[in-house]
């Protein structure tokens, strides 16, 4: 297992499917996780919308004065709304942008100075979705194409530091949890829409959060020193066809 031993990393979406196993498997890693989601979630270390300048800024304010430093962040909040560009509303995209896209860019932004002072890694939570299109996920594939692509400028930049602060984009397929839940509840059959979503998959079966915590762990780690600027698909073998 990689180690992320003296690593202080911030987790947004701590509290949802993924950044729950994120915050587990960085502390099983040896690191120190701070856990952050929106007011009111289970098990913060602090309260945060990552939509929020303000609450960006006085969270790094906090977290440079309590630790003096960041090793690692990882952008996993996020939120997925169904809708073709026909039927979607212009509040609806918006909010997705916001959370997902403005997200990012708000935690790279505030997190480098920290993240700058000793060298560090970034890991910003796409999907699949950034990679390739649906028909009926036009803001959430615009907000993961632009995670990815933000990702790349963010590593871009990172890599121009010394030390130097890496980013990559993990582009998980279905992940078993409440999001996937969300999709397959406006279905007419919501057993046989899930059951569909598995067979789409390669490997048969969606990804499990560990899966994907284990390779963000890696991405946090400095056994991938030399990994920047990668989407990394963890997808069962999705869009390998
Ligand atoms: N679950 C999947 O199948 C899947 C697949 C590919 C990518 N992803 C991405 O992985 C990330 C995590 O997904 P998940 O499955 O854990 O979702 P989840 O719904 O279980 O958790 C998302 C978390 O984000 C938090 N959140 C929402 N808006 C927020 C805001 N404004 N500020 C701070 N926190 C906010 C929620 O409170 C929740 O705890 C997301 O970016 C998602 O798009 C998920």
């Amino acid at each position: 297992m990689s180690d992320l031993k003296d690593k202080i990393v911030l987790v947004t979406g701590a509290a949802g499917t993924i950044g729950a196993a994120m915050a587990v498997a960085i502390r099983r890693a040896g690191g120190m996780a701070i856990a952050s989601d929106l007011s009111g979630r289970t098990g913060n270390d602090l309260d945060l919308d990552v939509t929020s300048e303000a609450d960006w800024q006085r969270t790094a304010a906090a977290l440079d004065k309590t630790h003096g430093r960041l090793d690692g962040l990882v952008n996993a909040a996020g939120i997925v709304a169904v809708g073709s560009v026909e039927k979607l509303d212009f509040a609806t995209w918006r909010r997705v942008l916001a959370v997902n896209l403005d997200g990012a860019f708000l935690g790279c932004k505030y997190a480098m100075p920290l993240l700058r002072k000793r060298g560090g890694s970034i890991v910003n939570l796409s999907s699949v979705s950034g990679l390739v299109g649906g028909h009926n996920l036009a803001a959430y594939n615009a907000s993961k194409g632009g995670v990815s692509l933000l990702s790349k400028s963010v590593a871009l930049h990172g890599a121009r530091l010394d030390p130097p602060v890496r980013c990559n984009a993990v582009c998980p397929a279905f992940v078993e949890g409440p999001m996937i839940d969300g999709i397959v509840a406006g279905a007419r059959d919501p057993a046989s829409a899930h059951a569909k979503l598995a067979q789409e998959i390669p490997l048969r079966r969606l990804g499990r959060p560990d899966e994907v915590a284990a390779l963000c762990v890696y991405l946090l780690s400095d056994e991938s020193s030399f990994i920047t600027g990668a989407d990394l698909p963890i997808d069962g073998g999705l869009t390998a066809r």
